[in-house]
């Protein structure tokens, strides 16, 4: 018997994939590498069904002897251990970002007289294409929330972005970037007070209050399938704060990420120029711990954010403060600085990666903005907010035009400053 190798990525079987399959039992004995949870996230996005799951299905497809798991994208490593005689694949590969590994699964299998068999892929159907679709569709309050621990879980760093409008929202949730075979996105959102406040013309200082941020939370949700993690400033009251985290919780909010100050808040970044204080340890640890017993599923992420550096109060206040919140349930810890150096942020994440009991660490790199996420992730940290960008660059563009037209008395000049009358028509879909 014929040993024939196919590798698969996808959760979402179709006539497509079955074709490719018959295909290959024609040929001989069918090993199915299929791609693990972690690949499948590493260049595309959460996988629909896990891995175990997949696997269920596609060993009962008529003609399929083994499933293996994929590790990368790579054929090689699992060919190298099976030396199939055939490998099939759709003719797709031959063009785009799927070519160089087409060539090297030629290469590899002139080592042992292999061949690659290439049925005529099937057009008018794509997992991506079905995907899409059921993204249109939307989502539920459960599945979301659910979303931030699974990308904890499968990706070296959760890339966050912030919204504070519908949408901002179809910004983070459509805006793609391909790199090679990778396609880059953003993880999912934050909902920032700064961004949100400013937008309505508004200090950040708790004033928009929490009514009027369950609605703009509303409003991106209506409009985006991503998870959302929500800047809940001080967490207020602790008898308001366990209110909080239910209604959070019921709208399918993954995480609330409050800071450790009291007395009026004002914003981090204006570091010490301002008065601020920091909560003590005991009163801020209760308020996570009655934070924790107030939510319902076991989903939900209290992330507590230290504000030490911000302060000025060293590093060592700042890991005695992440051990004793840990200590209280936080489910993260977020540590923030302003600084331009990311060097104090980096001696932090030096000491909590040696602590024996850690959760996911977040940093928010606005004012320290030279270090790369593959930095961040060698230093530990899971998460990264990009926490006001979309705001701070829209607000220059609307100025600018808005001077333009003053200045010329018309808005011509302005014109070339705008998305096309016959773009922003079309922007959001249904409008015909
Ligand atoms: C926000 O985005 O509102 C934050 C982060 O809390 S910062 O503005 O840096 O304080
Ligand atoms: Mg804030």
């Amino acid at each position: 018997m014929k040993k024939v190798y196919i590798g698969m990525s996808t959760d979402v079987i179709h006539h497509g994939h079955i074709k490719i399959i018959e295909k290959a039992r024609q040929l001989g004995e069918v090993t199915v590498g299929l791609l693990t949870d972690k690949a499948i996230a590493s260049f595309k996005r959460l996988p629909l069904l896990s891995y175990e799951q997949r696997k269920k299905i596609i060993e009962n497809i008529k003609g399929v002897k083994n499933v293996v798991p994929q590790e990368t994208l790579d054929y090689i490593p699992n060919m190298k251990k099976l030396k199939p005689d055939y490998v099939v694949h759709g003719t797709d590969w031959r063009e785009g970002i799927q070519k160089k590994t087409r060539e090297r699964v030629i290469e590899a299998l002139k080592g042992w007289n292999g061949k690659l068999v290439e049925p005529e892929y099937t057009k008018g159907i794509s997992s991506t294409q079905i995907i899409n679709d059921m993204l249109e569709i939307g989502t539920t309050p459960q599945i979301r929330l659910k979303k931030l621990r699974k990308l904890l879980e499968l990706k070296p760093l959760v890339r966050i972005l912030e919204v504070h409008n519908g949408l901002t929202g179809r910004i983070v949730e459509k805006t793609k970037v391909v790199n090679g075979e990778e396609v880059r996105e953003f993880d999912g959102m934050w909902q920032s007070s700064l961004t949100d406040s400013t937008s309505k013309g508004k200090p950040d200082i708790e004033l928009v209050d929490l009514t009027s941020r369950l609605q703009t939370i509303d409003q991106i949700f209506e409009v985006t399938t991503k998870p959302m993690l929500v800047d809940g400033d001080s967490g207020g009251l602790t008898e308001h704060f366990v209110y909080t985290v239910k209604t959070l919780e019921r709208l399918g909010v993954s995480a609330v990420i409050i800071e450790d100050k009291i007395g009026p808040k004002r914003n981090s970044l204006f570091g010490t120029d301002v008065r601020q204080q920091q909560d003590t340890i005991e009163n801020f640890s209760r308020k996570i711990s009655e934070g924790k017993k107030a939510q319902v599923t076991e989903d939900f992420m209290i992330i507590a954010r230290i504000e030490s550096l911000i302060l000025k109060n060293g590093v060592k206040d700042a890991l005695t403060r992440a051990k004793a919140y840990i200590k209280a349930g936080a489910d993260g810890i977020m540590i923030h600085s302003k600084e331009k150096d990311p060097k104090e942020i980096l001696d932090f994440c030096r000491e909590y990666k040696k602590l024996k009991d850690k959760v996911p660490l977040v940093a928010v790199p606005t004012t320290y903005n030279s270090i790369a996420e593959e930095d961040l992730i060698k230093a530990g940290v899971k998460i990264v907010i990009y926490a006001n960008h979309l705001l701070r660059s829209a607000y220059p563009a609307m100025v600018k035009t808005a001077e333009s037209i003053l200045k010329n008395h018309r808005c011509l000049e302005a014109d070339k400053l705008c998305l096309p009358v016959s773009e922003i028509l079309t922007l959001i879909p249904g409008g015909k």
